[in-house]
């Protein structure tokens, strides 16, 4: 797969897989717009702070990129010990107010790579709610929306992710007459700072997730796939959702459907 000399915005770049994103396209050639609330430990060719529950600080951070943008990937997320409208707002508003601030700077042929979680894969049991959500939540609703769809504590965190999984598909030709596509990456647990907050936050089932698993993950395991939907190679993939997780997904998909 080749990145070379493409222009790729990464968010949560200072951080876990965004981090590990940004090093291995900076690796392989590309030039690394960086965003992130926090300033990132590695350098980039741009860094650009972003709060993405603030629609202003998305619509100021998206002016300072130039046009010619070849990938963006929304990397940046908040665990579910964070508040539901907080989680709801960074995870799914935030992500989508950029991307649609950014994709008219895209290039032809331009790749959105969003992370979306093995936390979403429920979603074919939620898509009224999904329906829903998406069809009203803004910034000014969002507590208003969390409350009236039952989005409360932990569930908000699972919830952004099937949003993002529905909303990526329901994309799937929205910029086809520029060759922009869309698709996510839904890693099983990675050993990054916010691993603790889901062991925390799922308890037992998570400990008996890393009881079946052989190990968890790393950034390293998720980015080549980042790059790979970013590269020309994949131009194919539209609005998919690929499991990153050791084998999670499948396991879920087996024990739910009597597969064995
Ligand atoms: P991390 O905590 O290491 O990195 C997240 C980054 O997002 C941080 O740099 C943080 O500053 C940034 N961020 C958070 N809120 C922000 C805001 N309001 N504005 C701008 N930036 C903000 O976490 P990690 O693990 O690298 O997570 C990256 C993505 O991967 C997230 O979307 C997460 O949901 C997803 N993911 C992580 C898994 C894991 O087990 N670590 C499993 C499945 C998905």
């Amino acid at each position: 797969m080749n990145v070379a000399g493409k222009t790729i915005v990464v968010t949560g770049v200072a951080s876990g897989i965004g981090a590990e994103v940004a090093r291995q396209f900076q690796a392989a050639g590309a030039r690394v717009i960086g965003m992130d609330r926090n300033e990132p430990s590695t350098p980039v060719e741009q860094f650009i702070k972003i709060d993405l529950s603030n629609p202003a600080s998305i619509k100021a951070a998206a002016d300072c990129v130039a046009e010619g943008i070849d990938g963006l990937c929304n990397v940046a997320g908040l665990p579910p010990t964070a508040p539901a409208e907080i989680v709801m707002a960074v995870n799914f508003l935030g992500l989508q107010a950029l991307t649609d601030a950014l994709v008219e700077k895209m290039s032809q042929g331009g790749s959105i790579v969003n992370v979306a979680s093995l936390a979403g894969a429920g979603w074919p049991g939620a898509t009224e709610q999904i329906n829903s959500f998406l069809a009203d939540a803004s910034f000014d609703n969002i507590s208003e929306t969390c409350e009236r769809l039952d989005i409360v504590g932990p569930r908000a965190y699972f919830f952004s992710k099937e949003v993002l999984i529905c909303w990526t598909m329901k994309h799937r030709w929205s910029w086809r007459d520029r060759g922009i596509r869309m698709n996510c990456v839904s890693p099983g647990p990675v050993e990054t700072p916010i691993l603790a907050d889901f062991i925390a936050t799922l308890g037992e089932r998570a400990e008996e997730d890393m009881r079946i698993m052989d190990r968890p993950g790393a950034p390293t395991d998720i980015a080549p796939v980042v790059q790979f939907l970013c590269s020309d190679e994949s131009a194919w993939i539209r609005g998919a959702n690929i499991p990153c997780d050791g084998g999670m997904f499948a396991h879920v998909q087996c024990q739910m459907n009597n597969l064995g």
